[in-house]
């Protein structure tokens, strides 16, 4: 493996995380040096009282926050211990469709009654946007009792929501607010980026550091609010608890060294950031002045400009998953993410605007290869497709509650077969690792539809193993 991977980060331009991309920003040169456990001298992330006291209390006044605690088991961690914290079983929660899986799993462990929340929703280019608070409003009203609202923001594809408004309409009905910004934790260095979930009164806010700032895979961070623990909505002892319960009783020094070295990084290379955020907003928006004829970047004041997502024109007939493929074997460019018809990459410090330019330059090729290639057979395909009635837009059939299911016997079909059976397990495309379908609700023919798609493209997707999902059992 150790040295399929050293080829890998050789070879291939990363445009995706983590961020310090392929070890272009390398903090930690002698790893075993600071791999050490709980001797005298070093401290206990369970209870910390030395070291990991200090630098959490250094990264809470980087971020304003009131308490931050340093995560060894990435965001997911983070988002179960948050929502375990604040809730007890039969409990009810609002969360967004959009979620990552930990909080749906979050869901399942802590017995929850769930409502979904559907985020705004890109028709054309087929993406969920941000939440928009008169949703939460009136998901609220037909409610009683919400114990906790659990958004996501920003979205992959960088989108922020209105997150002041949105904590207003929890906090307003006694409900807590958790954000999960794992794709945000650099926005607190630099001021052209969206201001963060935790300046705009979210009681608690997760942030995966691998993701965007130059620190190893797994290392996170929990932020919670001094509003959030003054008013009592957030019980620090409660939540200290649920992170010994998610995370490993051997915390990682490397990582936790990662965090430091990484936020430090960041604050010693504020203008280094903010040129190439600069620089990175003026190519985009030079680009999408030329109207170049096969696709544009998302942009505008709700989007992270270092998320950098290109918009196939569908007038094309190329998808993401094409123009992805094409990327990694002629250009030797990964990207973090390809769908339908978009795609996703990630500059970070790790990187500078000729990494910007690189990109762009590459998508300009490659979309004008795909074009003057293309069959017919491969036009009518892409055509159809557009037609597919977009599923993410709605909410299946309920049959059982998650939690339900777990219990529940089941048996094994093909796609095809799923039609109006009731799913056992979540049926994930991963990235962005949004379900599609969570266990308990019904399969229906254009989610079987989709599914196809997605697996004829070669995307991932958790919970279909050789084409067949897990369905429950008919008595
Ligand atoms: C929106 C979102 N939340 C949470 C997570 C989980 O983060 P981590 O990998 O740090 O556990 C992810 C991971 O992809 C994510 O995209």
């Amino acid at each position: 493996m150790y040295k399929e991977l050293k080829s890998y980060t050789s070879k291939i331009k990363s445009y995706h995380m983590p961020g310090h991309k392929n070890g272009k920003i390398s903090l930690i040169n002698e790893p075993f040096l600071v791999d050490v456990t709980e001797v005298e001298g070093t401290d206990d992330l369970h209870h910390a009282t030395g070291i990991i006291d200090t630098l959490q209390k250094q990264i809470s006044n980087i971020y304003h926050s009131y308490r931050t605690f340093l995560l060894i088991n990435g965001s997911t961690s983070g988002l179960l211990a948050a929502v375990a914290a604040v809730t007890k079983p039969e409990d009810k929660v609002i969360i967004g469709r959009n979620c990552h899986k930990s909080v749906y799993n979050s869901v399942m462990l802590g017995k929850l009654n769930v409502a979904y929340l559907l985020p705004d929703y890109d028709l054309e280019y087929q993406f969920y946007k941000g939440v928009n608070s008169k949703e939460l409003v009136t998901s609220i009203s037909k409610r009683e009792n919400i114990k906790a609202v659990v958004i996501t923001s920003p979205t992959y594809e960088g989108i922020v929501s209105e997150i002041e408004l949105i904590s207003e309409a929890a906090h307003s009905n006694g409900a807590v607010l958790i954000v999960d910004e794992a794709h945000g934790a650099h926005y607190i260095f630099n001021e052209y980026l969206p201001n963060s979930a935790i300046r705009q009164g979210a009681d608690i806010v997760v942030q995966s550091t691998h993701k965007t700032l130059p620190c190893m895979t797994q290392t996170a961070l929990l932020h919670v609010s001094e509003e959030a623990v003054l008013s009592g909505r957030v019980n620090i002892n409660k939540l200290q608890k649920y992170l010994s319960v998610y995370q490993s009783s051997s915390p990682s020094y490397v990582l936790m060294s990662s965090i430091e070295k990484g936020v430090k990084y960041m604050i010693e290379h504020e203008i280094k950031f903010e040129k190439l955020i600069l620089e990175t907003k003026n190519l985009i928006s030079s680009y999408n002045q030329r109207q170049n004829k096969y696709g544009h970047w998302l942009s505008g004041n709700k989007v992270d400009i270092t998320r950098l997502t290109y918009l196939i024109n569908k007038k094309t007939g190329i998808t993401g998953w094409q123009l992805a493929k094409v990327l990694r074997k002629q250009h030797k460019i990964q990207v973090e993410l390809a769908c339908e018809h978009h795609i996703i990459g990630i500059v970070t410090i790790a990187d500078s605007v000729q990494d910007v330019n690189i990109l762009m330059d590459a998508i300009d090729i490659s979309m004008s290869n795909l074009v003057s290639n293309k069959t017919n057979t491969e036009h009518e395909f892409s055509t159809n497709k557009i037609h597919v009635k977009d599923v993410l837009r709605e909410l299946p059939k309920v049959q059982y509650s998650i939690y339900e299911t777990t219990y529940l016997d089941s048996e094994k079909v093909v796609l095809k077969k799923a039609i109006s059976r009731v799913a056992k397990e979540f049926v994930i495309p991963y990235p962005p690792g949004i379900p599609v379908i969570v266990p308990g609700e019904v399969f229906t023919l254009e989610l079987c539809n989709k599914l196809e798609d997605f697996m004829i493209n070669g995307h991932e997707i958790y919970g279909i193993i050789e084409g067949e999902v897990q369905v429950i059992r008919k008595v």
